[in-house]
């Protein structure tokens, strides 16, 4: 592939990816602005997973295989939760003045799990974020791949609770 730097198309339209592509930008694509990279795919997805590790890699002509070695070596990255079901909750300025924290205990509390871990039934993956690009529709968080607007707790305690039911 002989494009420029910077010309991979990001694996969706999720908004997500243009805050990762800002601080890849910032490096001007160079190998180097791995870590800070990946540090900026776990802010916004809450963690890593072999969709955004492969679009890093290409993005920065960095092997697959050290990309991972990065991923897995340092213990702040997450790689892709083990849960059925997963939900960030943005943890960022805005949706921290907005109540995301208080979404959060919530959630952590009626699913007996803490945040950025998975209930030992595997059903359910809790994690944060620190901004996933949707400020103005704060608190926002993604629920199973869906990034949803103005968190209440009560909304989504009963949404994962019927998905998780249903067995989805
Ligand atoms: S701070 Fe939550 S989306 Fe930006």
């Amino acid at each position: 592939m002989t494009g420029q730097r910077g010309d991979t198309a990001p694996p969706t339209d999720d908004k997500r990816w243009r805050l990762v592509n800002a601080t890849m930008r910032r490096y001007g694509y160079q190998p180097r602005a791995l870590i800070e990279t990946l540090n900026t795919v776990q802010e916004s997805f809450g963690y890593l997973d072999e969709t955004a590790l492969r679009y890093v890699a290409a993005c920065l002509r960095v092997p697959l295989s050290k990309t991972y070695g990065v991923a897995t070596f340092y213990h702040f990255f997450s790689l892709k939760p083990q849960g059925r079901h997963s939900c960030v909750v943005c943890l960022g300025t805005a949706c921290y003045i907005k109540g995301g924290a208080n979404v959060l205990e919530a959630l952590s509390e009626a699913f007996a799990v803490p945040p950025g871990h998975t209930t030992p039934d595997g059903a359910l993956s809790l994690l944060t974020a620190r901004c996933i690009g949707s400020c103005g529709l704060a608190p926002a968080g993604v629920i199973d791949n869906v990034v949803t607007p103005r968190l209440t707790a009560a909304a989504v305690i009963d949404q994962l609770r019927k998905a998780i039911h249903d067995g989805a």
